[in-house]
């Protein structure tokens, strides 16, 4: 039986013979000399195969191949100089295992294209180390909620009752009656709140805004988490320790992805503990400073955003918002009740929002009475308050959007490259 090994492994057996399995990345031949670098999802190394070093029907094969044909190649590796990465191997068997037809992507493509070709513009390193660091803030973000003994759990993505705005819902048809897609799970985790007190998921959720920004897809992986007696500030502090956890381990794990990305570490070597925080008033009043027409009430929008968070290095806390803006679930400040016990958490360097969370409303009557204040049918929202009605306590939580997260930790100018297949306003395929 042939042992395969990957790129990341050959180049460590200098001088012996191996197997890779791989995709053709490059391709260049002169006279009986051809250099193909290969392909694997730990790496590239270049292969050389000289006609007279090898059998015909390798040669016909090294000679036949094509960009992105998949192929089987076997040979020693030794250090030059000269490859790419350093590495070479020298060709003793090569296989095509499946040709490719000439591929639709080259050198300089427009971004539509390569939307449109998504699917195959995967396969690109920088593509693959975005997916990488993707699948790993996934992996740390679990094991973080793990360490703090969280469960995690799975909600509906069918729902009948939206808890943000209604009007951005992707309707669908459900055995004859309305359903949507859902925009937040947080209902659901406060449900199962009082069963495993600290609850997380990590499933999509739908906007059907018609925003056409750097920053709004409209299926998103939403992150949220809802624990039993944790009061506004304990929420704050447990979203400052996610996030400076995600940071330190991408900064001390991934130093060779974060490279390979043009990602100085550093820059996420300073997200610790405490972030500032500043009240939604606060934020107005720097807004104003800066040159931003801002009114009381106003939302606070991505040029805003921009504005507050471009000289900053660390994410900010934006709190105390006034009630009429925000969420029926969140719990009026009992000192000062135009207000919410809430904050956004925005990322520096102009990234903006990655956070919305807010202690929630425990008690009935209040949580009824902001239903009705906010226009919402009480009906759709029965066995949500079921939560307040049999043994209501204190609690809160967050959402955060993981793809504004990965934008923000490898500096990208557009969401839709933190996300394999993105959903955008013009974009359903492939
Ligand atoms: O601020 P949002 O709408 O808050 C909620 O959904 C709450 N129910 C969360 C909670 O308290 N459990 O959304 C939360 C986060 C935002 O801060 C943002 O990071 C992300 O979800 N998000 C989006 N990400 C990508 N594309 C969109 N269209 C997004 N809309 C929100
Ligand atoms: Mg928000």
């Amino acid at each position: 039986m042939v042992q395969f090994s990957h790129v990341s492994e050959a180049i460590k057996k200098l001088g012996t013979t191996v197997t890779l399995r791989g995709w053709v990345h490059r391709k260049r031949e002169s006279g009986g000399l051809a250099f193909i670098i290969i392909r694997d999802s730990t790496g590239i190394l270049q292969t050389a195969t000289k006609k007279d070093a090898v059998d015909a029907t390798s040669w016909k094969a090294a000679s036949d191949t094509t960009i992105e044909s998949s192929v089987i190649v076997t040979g020693k590796v030794k250090e030059d100089k000269r490859a790419p990465t350093g590495y070479e191997l020298s060709v003793e068997k090569f296989e095509n295992v499946g040709i490719a037809e000439p591929f639709p992507i080259t050198e300089y493509q427009s971004t539509e294209l390569l939307l449109d070709k998504r699917h195959l513009w995967l396969r690109s390193q920088k593509m693959m180390n975005i997916m990488k660091v993707r699948a790993l803030v996934f992996r740390y973000i679990r094991d973080f909620f793990a360490e703090r003994e969280f469960w995690e759990v799975t909600p509906p993505i069918l729902t009948k009752a939206g808890g943000e705005s209604g009007s951005d819902m992707f309707e669908t048809d459900f055995f004859g009656t309305k359903a949507y897609l859902t925009q937040s799970s947080q209902l659901y985790l406060e449900a199962m709140m009082p069963s495993l007190e600290k609850v997380y998921d990590l499933v999509p959720s739908f906007r059907a805004e018609k925003s056409r920004t750097t920053k709004h897809l409209a299926e998103y992986w939403h992150l949220e988490a809802e624990m039993a007696y944790y009061s506004c500030d304990d929420n704050m502090k447990l979203q400052e320790d996610l996030v400076s956890y995600i940071c330190q381990k991408v900064a001390k794990e991934q130093q060779p992805l974060l490279e390979a990305l043009g990602v100085d570490k550093k820059t996420l070597e300073v997200v610790k503990p405490p972030f500032k925080r500043m009240t939604y008033k606060d934020a107005l009043d720097y807004l104003k400073k800066h040159g931003q027409k801002k009114e009381w009430l106003d939302d606070i929008g991505a040029e805003d955003e921009k504005v507050l968070t471009e000289k900053e290095d660390k994410p900010i806390f934006i709190s105390k918002w006034p009630i009429k803006i925000k969420s029926f679930y969140m719990r009026p400040d009992p000192d000062d009740p135009e207000f919410v016990l809430n904050a956004d958490l925005q990322a520096p360097h102009g990234h903006g929002e990655i956070i919305g969370g807010s202690e929630r409303i425990s008690d009935y009557a209040t949580l009824h009475k902001r239903i009705k204040e906010l226009g919402l049918n009480p009906k759709n929202y029965e066995w949500y308050m079921d939560t307040a009605r049999y043994g209501a306590v204190p609690h809160s939580g967050f959402g955060l959007g993981t793809e504004r997260t990965i934008k923000w930790i490898l500096n990208l100018d557009h969401i839709r490259d933190a996300i394999p297949f993105p959903r955008m306003i013009n974009r359903a395929e492939p």
